[in-house]
């Protein structure tokens, strides 16, 4: 494991950003797994600056995101589809076609959950896998639990977890208490992860999941059995 660790966030998103535009200057249809959530907020505005300077070219890109809350079209403004064409999708050249998240209005949710595995495996694979980190370590939303969860599944979000994504509704009743996620599964067998963390609030998460013992109670820990993972820590 490579661990960066920084002062600003600023200098966070810039890493981040250097890291996953290598990636498609030297794979030009990279496969590439994003995140949503405050953290990678700043990388994408480097990504789209970097776009708009000519120094990277998304147009043969694919993509996967690691999740979606149960209930919201791409429409809401709190959908991560939403998410994803504001801060990335609409200010670089991808074809959104190109891009998939998971549909958070599918009726049969289980179909949905073995379709996205499905294109995962039809792409060959995530080439890059970028990730953040909830404050119970969660990564994308596979929550603390008992077992790792390899497929994509749906999950019932735990209550720190609506609290802590509150914030972004205009109350808490409003934030879904479900949502499907990529499992531990096509996350471990992503050729390159980078976590992003940023804050005092992270100090003690990313401590627990990168230097304490691996396990399910701390969803990111398995992450120290992957072969090749970056992880870049901010303290503001
Ligand atoms: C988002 C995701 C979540 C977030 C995590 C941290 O797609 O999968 O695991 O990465 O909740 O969120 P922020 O960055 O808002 O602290």
């Amino acid at each position: 494991m490579e661990f960066i660790q920084v002062k600003t966030y600023d200098e966070l998103s810039t890493r981040a950003a250097a890291i996953i535009a290598a990636q498609v200057v030297l794979k030009a249809d990279s496969v590439l797994g994003l995140a949503t959530g405050s953290s990678p907020v700043g990388t994408y505005r480097k990504l789209a600056e970097k776009y708009e300077a000519g120094e990277v070219d998304f147009s043969r890109v694919r993509s996967v995101n690691l999740d979606e809350y149960v209930g919201l079209d791409g429409e809401n403004d709190q959908s991560y589809r939403y998410f994803m064409n504001t801060n990335l999708f609409d200010h670089i050249n991808i074809d959104k076609a190109n891009t998939r998240v998971p549909n958070g209005l599918a009726t049969d949710l289980a179909a949905e959950c073995a379709a996205h595995d499905a294109h995962i495996e039809a792409l060959g694979g995530i080439d890059l896998q970028l990730l953040g980190i909830g404050p119970n370590g969660h990564i994308a939303f596979n929550e603390p639990d008992s077992v790792f969860t390899a497929p994509t599944h749906v999950v019932e979000l735990e209550e720190s977890t609506i609290e802590a994504n509150s914030r972004f509704f205009a109350s808490r009743d409003e934030v879904p208490t479900r949502a499907l996620t990529m499992g531990i599964g096509a996350i471990m067998k992503a050729r390159r992860v980078l976590l992003v963390a940023n804050g005092p609030k992270k100090k003690d998460t990313v401590q627990r999941a990168f230097f304490g013992p691996i396990t399910p109670e701390v969803p990111a820990s398995i992450l120290q059995l992957h072969p090749n993972v970056t992880v870049i820590y901010s303290e503001e």
